[in-house]
């Protein structure tokens, strides 16, 4: 299957064709792929009501397209690599043949667990490979994944089950992220102490620990594995019928499970991902992220195994046991591609480039970002110590929400400009509007950026709530879809993502909304209301900003601080843990009572002379005493 436009001019042509006949166009791609049986009609829509369908009447098995497709011709070709978190600990590398049956053996399993088409099966675990082959394995079966990252806590895993009415969820004993050891075993208990639907837990034996197994309820992977048949014949799905359920976080309080389903992600993850890094036949593919993310799913799982490729997957984290690890495993795998988060290059920045030197990086031809915003220097960090001025940078943007990438360069064939994402992919229709939903057309303008046409890979409803999927993302600018992104649109035509304008923080690349860590500090019994703000990180992209009015009776403020932080990673985890928590008597209102987010902002950033007017607030005295504690927050920290 090559479904790769190789220059500029085809690019431009291709990109037209896909405004001006979609249908004809997205035919002409999907037809490269394998079909039980072929659609009826390639894509009908509806932004209102966000009723939208591609390739409907269409038959097929995503895992068909990821593995058989490819036997016999690839069978010893290398599907994934394993590299282990620890360093010196041998590597494991997984043929498509292998891979292939692995996946059957798996389906089994499933199966004799009662799994049937339509079940939501959650996966919590570390980055084994035993992760990726039960996503494949429940796409297989007909059976909706939805994987839970590994940093959740107890109760935010327990939420997301019961919010997708999950049946199984399979989880390993535990995990070791860098030096530390993350008990998945132990987190399950007590998430599934809270939740009400699980029947049964599958537990792969990953790092040999003793961890306690409830009878009748929870099953050793390796036992059940024994003597499962190495072939399952794929479930006949629908088009639209879902593939996954993905949590994210928006702006209201609680994360919302995205819903993506078979076809149209199928096609839309094989075309980015080998139009927009070029993956030529034979080389390695390193994605950095985990799987219990979008892009994990995207570009670590579907978008390389439906191409063919060969695809690294990496338990460990960039900086254990040292900065250069990253490095290491470019040298070792002779990685071609290495896609990773802004964060990432920035906190391996800080470490200087004589790590890096060290290592032998040629065989790289390309590098890729995603997630948040990159800055010029870590762009040209990335582009003169990594990729040593040779590798073309893709720049990707896109969300959860889109299934895939939207808006990117394609390595070596378009134009690059740095901290640009650049030109829109073919079938991606951008538009900058303004608040009141004008379009703007001029040139070298700011808007929000939205999307006016349907691309197949876009979410289909917010699961259990459709009403949310279409208040959330086609209200605000009726018959559009709002990104919550801000955008700059050069005199080229091309979008730099100035970052999110709701009130979601993009903390490392990772969302959260500012509503979801309130309702965890508004938990404790002193607290009496909070405001949560992103502020500049040098590292993270943005960091969590806290404002908490509490009751002031006997308590110790250290002590509070330190309560409310525990609390937010016991609702949530680790990862939202505020950097900064400022306990303050009031918070700037309006007359009608909202709290003047902006300047919350503004005040966590030290930028005490972008307050604008502060007169009409309620209680305008209370900037002063704002100023003073995020001063003194500062200094002590
Ligand atoms: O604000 C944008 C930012 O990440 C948000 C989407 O987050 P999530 O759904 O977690 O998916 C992340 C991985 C696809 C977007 O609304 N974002 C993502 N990529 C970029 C970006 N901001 C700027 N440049 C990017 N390349």
């Amino acid at each position: 299957m090559n479904l790769s436009i190789t220059n500029f001019d085809s690019y431009q042509e291709k990109y037209q064709q896909s405004i001006k006949n979609p249908d004809q166009f997205w035919e002409v791609i999907a037809s490269q792929f394998k079909w039980q049986k072929k659609w009826d009609k390639v894509c009908s829509w509806d932004f209102n009501q966000v009723d939208i369908k591609w390739f409907e009447g269409a038959k097929l098995n995503i895992t068909e397209n990821c593995l058989d497709r490819h036997l016999p011709q690839k069978a010893n070709d290398i599907a994934i690599i394993w590299e282990p978190s620890e360093p010196g600990q041998p590597f494991i590398q997984l043929t498509y043949q292998q891979l292939y049956e692995q996946v059957c053996q798996t389906c089994s399993m499933l199966k004799e667990l009662g799994i049937e088409k339509g079940d939501r099966v959650c996966l919590y675990m570390p980055m084994v490979p035993e992760l990726l082959i039960a996503v494949l394995a429940c796409a297989r079966i007909g059976a909706v994944h939805t994987v839970v990252f590994g940093g959740f806590s107890a109760n935010a895993l327990a939420e997301r089950i019961d919010d997708a009415g999950c049946k199984l969820l399979i989880t390993t004993d535990g995990a070791k992220r860098g030096h530390k050891i993350i008990p998945f075993k132990q987190i399950v208990d007590e998430a599934l102490a809270l939740s009400k639907h699980i029947e049964k837990t599958l537990v792969y034996r990953h790092l040999g620990e003793k961890c306690a197994m409830q009878q009748g309820r929870d099953i050793w992977w390796h036992e059940l594995s024994q003597n499962q048949p190495s072939e399952f014949i794929a479930v006949a799905m629908d088009a639209e019928d879902p593939l996954f359920i993905l949590y994210t976080s928006g702006s209201t309080g609680k994360p919302k499970g995205v819903v993506h389903t078979c076809a149209g992600y199928m096609v839309w993850t094989a075309f980015t991902f080998q139009n927009v890094f070029q993956y030529k036949e034979g080389e390695v593919f390193w994605c950095s992220a985990d799987i219990g993310w979008i892009t994990g799913h995207s570009y670590l799982t579907y978008g390389p195994l439906l191409s063919g490729a060969t695809t690294l997957m990496f338990e460990g984290i960039p900086t254990y046991p040292d900065a250069s690890r990253f490095w290491q495993v470019i040298e070792r795998h002779r990685v071609n591609i290495f896609y990773t988060a802004p964060t990432a290059i920035r906190s391996l920045m800080a470490h200087g480039t004589t790590l890096p030197e060290q290592f032998e990086m040629e065989s790289l031809s390309v590098l890729g970002t995603v997630g948040e915003p990159i800055n010029e220097e870590a762009w040209q960090w990335y582009f003169n110590y990594i990729g040593k001025r040779r590798c073309p940078i893709v720049d990707t943007w896109w969300q959860t929400e889109t299934g895939g990438i939207m808006i990117a360069g394609l390595a070596g064939v378009t134009p690059q400009k740095p901290t640009f994402a650049s030109y829109p992919l073919p079938g991606v229709q951008p538009i900058l509007v303004n608040e009141n939903g004008k379009e703007i057309t001029e040139p070298s303008t700011n808007g929000y950026l939205c999307i006016k046409y349907p691309w197949p890979g876009m979410l289909r409803t917010t699961y259990g709530d459709h009403e949310r999927c279409i208040q959330t993302y086609f209200s605000t600018f009726p018959g559009l879809y709002f990104t919550g992104d801000g955008a700059f649109r050069d005199e080229l035509g091309m979008y730099r993502i100035n970052g999110r304008v709701d009130d979601v923080i993009n903390v490392s690349g990772h969302r959260f909304g500012t509503a979801e860590i309130e309702n965890a500090i508004n938990l404790h019994p002193n607290a009496i209301e909070s405001a949560v703000v992103g502020y500049p990180h040098d590292i993270k992209g943005e960091g969590i900003y806290a404002y908490v009015i509490f009751e002031q009776n006997e308590i110790n403020e250290e002590q509070l601080i330190h309560e409310i932080k525990d609390l937010v990673i016991k609702q949530i985890g680790k990862i939202a843990q505020p950097d900064y928590i400022q306990l303050v008597q009031g918070l700037p209102k309006t007359r009608s009572g909202k709290i003047m987010r902006r300047i919350l902002r503004k005040i966590a950033a030290g930028q005490y002379d972008e307050l604008g007017d502060t007169s009409t607030l309620l209680n305008p005295e209370c900037i002063e005493f704002l100023k003073e504690g995020q001063k003194s927050l500062m200094t002590s920290s």
